[in-house]
Formats: C-alpha cells, sequence, structure tokens
C-alpha cells in the first residue's frame, strides 16, 4: 500500500479493496479496478475516534454514534476538516468525508501497522454484489490487488450503516447493520435520505446486482428459477436463515445470491424478508438487487 498498490482485505461488514487514501494515483487504481464512477465517493477507514476527529469535524451526534458503535459496521458523514488526509479523489471533490472504524481484527491491524486513512469501497466490481468471503473478492477485483488477506466469512454480511451528521437532522444513507432503532435511541428520529441519492450513489438503481434477474416477495420458484427461501421450508436448495433469523440471513444474503446466480436460473426468487431491524438493510439491498429503485 506504500507503493500505491491495493490490497483485498477482509471487515466484519464485507471483504475491502483498500488504498492510502492520501495518494490520488492508488485512489485512481481503486476506481479503476471496481470500474466505479468518479463522483461516487470512498469511505475512509481509520483505526479510532482519535484519527477521526483529525479529518472531519464530528459534532456531539456523531461522538455519541462513534462512541457507541466504533469499531464497527457504522460510518459517519461528516465536514471536511484536514483536507489532504483523504485525497480529493476519494471525496469525489465533497467537502464531506465519510468515515469508519472496522472492528475485524485483521482490518484493525492492517490500518494501525500503515498508520494513516485507508479507502476501502466493498470489492466487488461496480453494480455486483459485495464479497464476503475471500474467494468472491479474489473473482471480483482480486486480478487487480497487489495483496491480500483472508479473514474467512465476513460475520456481518451487508456493508455499514451511513449516516450523515452535517448541519439539520441527521440524515441514514444506507441502512445496514447498525438499525434504524439503535440510532435514533441515541440521538432521536433520523431524516430520510432520498434527496441525497445522487450524492450517496450507493443507493442507486441496479446495485448489487447479480446475472440473473431478481424477483421478490416470492413464495417460491417458478420452473427454471433458483429460490432463496426465508424460515422454515421443506428441502429448499438455498435458505437464508432456516429459524427465521435476520442476522443470519444478512451474513448469507450475499453469497447466496452468488451460489444462486451460478446455477444460471431464469431468474432468482426471493421469499420475503420481515422490514423490522436488519430487515431494512436486507430490503434495500434486494430492491436495488432487483433494480426498483431509481
Ligand atoms: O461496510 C462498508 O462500508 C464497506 C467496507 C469495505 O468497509 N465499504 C463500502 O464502501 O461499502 P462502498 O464504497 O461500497 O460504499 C460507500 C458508500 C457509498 O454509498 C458512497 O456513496 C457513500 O458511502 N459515501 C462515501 N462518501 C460519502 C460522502 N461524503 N457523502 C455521502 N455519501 C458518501
Ligand atoms: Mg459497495
Amino acid at each position: 500500500m506504500r507503493r500505491g498498490e491495493l490490497v483485498t482485505f477482509p471487515t466484519e461488514t464485507v471483504y475491502g479493496l483498500a488504498a492510502d487514501a492520501a495518494d490520488p494515483m492508488a485512489v485512481g487504481r481503486v476506481f479503476e479496478a471496481k470500474g466505479r464512477p468518479r463522483f461516487n465517493p470512498l469511505i475512509a477507514h481509520v483505526a479510532d475516534l482519535e484519527a477521526a476527529q483529525a479529518i472531519a469535524h464530528l459534532d456531539e451526534r456523531a461522538l455519541t454514534l462513534a462512541r457507541a458503535f466504533w469499531p464497527g459496521p457504522l460510518t459517519l458523514v461528516a465536514p471536511l476538516k484536514n483536507t489532504t488526509a483523504v485525497c480529493d479523489l476519494a471525496r469525489a471533490g465533497l467537502e464531506t468525508v465519510a468515515l469508519r472504524v472496522p472492528g475485524h481484527p485483521l482490518a484493525r491491524a492492517l490500518l494501525a501497522q500503515f498508520g494513516r486513512p485507508v479507502v476501502a469501497p466493498s470489492a466487488n466490481r461496480s453494480g455486483r454484489p459485495s464479497p464476503t468471503t475471500y474467494a468472491d473478492a479474489v473473482e471480483e477485483t482480486g486480478d487487480k490487488a497487489g495483496a491480500g488477506l483472508d479473514g474467512g466469512p465476513c460475520t456481518v454480511g451487508l456493508e455499514s450503516t451511513v449516516v450523515a451528521v452535517l448541519d439539520g437532522p441527521a440524515r441514514l444513507l444506507r441502512p445496514g447493520a447498525v438499525t434504524r432503532a439503535q440510532i435514533e435511541a441515541l440521538i432521536g428520529p433520523l431524516a430520510e435520505a432520498e434527496a441525497d441519492a445522487k450524492r450517496s450513489p450507493g443507493r442507486m438503481a441496479l446495485h448489487y446486482a447479480p446475472d440473473a434477474p431478481v424477483r421478490l416477495n416470492a413464495a417460491g420458484p417458478e420452473a427454471g428459477e433458483a429460490y432463496l427461501a426465508f424460515g422454515p421450508s421443506d428441502d429448499q436448495a438455498f435458505n437464508l436463515s432456516p429459524t427465521g433469523n435476520l442476522a443470519e440471513a444478512a451474513a448469507n444474503l450475499f453469497a447466496m445470491l452468488r451460489a444462486a446466480d451460478r446455477t444460471r436460473p431464469s431468474a432468482i426468487a426471493i421469499a420475503p424478508i420481515p422490514p423490522e431491524g436488519l430487515g431494512e438493510a436486507i430490503n434495500d439491498r434486494l430492491v436495488r438487487a432487483a433494480g426498483h429503485i431509481g
């Protein structure tokens, strides 16, 4: 990474493709490797809250959330303070910056040894499901990385919750493993982020998409379809959680979408997932995988 190369590494959410956040050449390689539009900013990963505060202005609400959920699957978007630690290209020119302190021990070791902020988008090619195993990360973008760290399967399985803490009410830009209820319990009601769709392009249409079309809220498969069940179900090939556990379904979601895709089905039909708690984040990804949101 000090030579400007990219590194595949695990976080508790999904695998990332890491680069030196201050090096525009290295950051350019990340956009290139993913085929990612340059207007979609990256998350800077840092070792701890202190490192985050050196880069951005974290107000009382941001500090409350950081103290509660870092290290862990929460990203805070806050006003920029230090303009060089995370280069312009990484921020897509914005005067705000997305920061996260990951919890995975290998991610923490990498950040501690590197000693500077690391940008890391999910290691998938742009628009595809995020990789949740080392093998899936290597299949997506491994040929573009100079090195890789295999930390086993990701325990969370969905990308971090992104919350913007700027002027006005805090906004939920991307639902994730830290749920809306957990956040609202600490800082009060979150505003909706629809007006921000363009500024947080992780919320654009046809994201997280497998090759096969995706059919949602399906009671069962039709001929030629692969089926992802949820809850008790007689011998389905894929079941996100036989016991109906949302955390288990989140951890299995992207790997099972990939596995179902490999059977070359006419479509991937997916059982209804309850919208509560972690279900908000799961349904968010499913709706985008199906291309239903603009
Ligand atoms: O769990 C995660 O967050 C993973 C792991 C590797 O840490 N990373 C990840 O990065 O999901 P990526 O690049 O796939 O998603 C970053 C999201 C995008 O939706 C992007 O638009 C948004 O964060 N984002 C980044 N900077 C932003 C900013 N300044 N304002 C608004 N949204 C921002
Ligand atoms: Mg991503």
